[in-house]
């Protein structure tokens, strides 16, 4: 039988969320958005060095009974609902390489693109021309193509640390405008 996925269920802090919070918590600006904030863990630890954060995630479940409080969130998909330009956008994306989306918080659909592709989409136009995108995947899913459709976005993006875990290389880009 098929594993139902729990929507209350708020996706725990790991591995890939202290992997990206060790290369932002010295990052400092005005404004930062946190995409997929999930337990609130990094919207928290952005609001310590900017003075406007605000954190979407699809799951309006897990908005409402976040482990890390914040004050400014919205329910919506990457950062559609926001027309705002952004210092520093974040995102631990659901990267996993999956043939379906059964679970919202970590699939990404095939190749580990379908997903991602999404936040790139709605992400791009919300980068400030001096900011930047931070995102994590993983050596298991295609990122290169995410790499190379950034281009088609207008965005140059380089991998700037990988941390080996025992069946995968997390993978963090950093996405700047061209
Ligand atoms: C891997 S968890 C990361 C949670 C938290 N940021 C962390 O690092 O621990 C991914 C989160 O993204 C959310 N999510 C999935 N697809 C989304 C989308 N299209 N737009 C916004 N949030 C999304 C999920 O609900 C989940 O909370």
């Amino acid at each position: 039988m098929q594993k139902k996925f729990d929507l209350n269920k708020e996706y725990e802090p790991a591995e890939d969320t202290f992997f990206i919070a060790k290369h932002i918590e010295n990052e400092k600006g005005f404004s930062a958005l946190d995409i997929g904030s999930g337990s609130g863990y990094l919207t928290k630890l952005l609001s310590q060095n900017f003075s406007f954060v605000l954190g979407t995630d699809i799951n309006f479940q897990v908005l409402q009974n976040q482990t890390y409080k914040t004050e400014n969130l919205i329910c919506c998909s990457a950062s559609d609902a926001i027309k705002f330009e952004f210092d520093l956008i974040v995102c631990n994306l659901p990267y996993l390489a999956t043939d379906e989306i059964l679970d919202i918080a970590t699939d990404g659909g095939k190749e580990g693109f379908e997903i991602p592709k999404k936040i790139f989409d709605s992400v791009y136009k919300k980068i400030r021309p001096a900011g930047k995108f931070i995102f994590i995947t993983s050596s298991l899913s295609n990122y290169q193509k995410l790499i190379d459709y950034s281009f088609q976005l207008g965005l140059r993006s380089q991998v700037i640390a990988k941390k080996k875990l025992f069946f995968e290389e997390l993978i963090l880009i950093e996405a700047r405008k061209l």
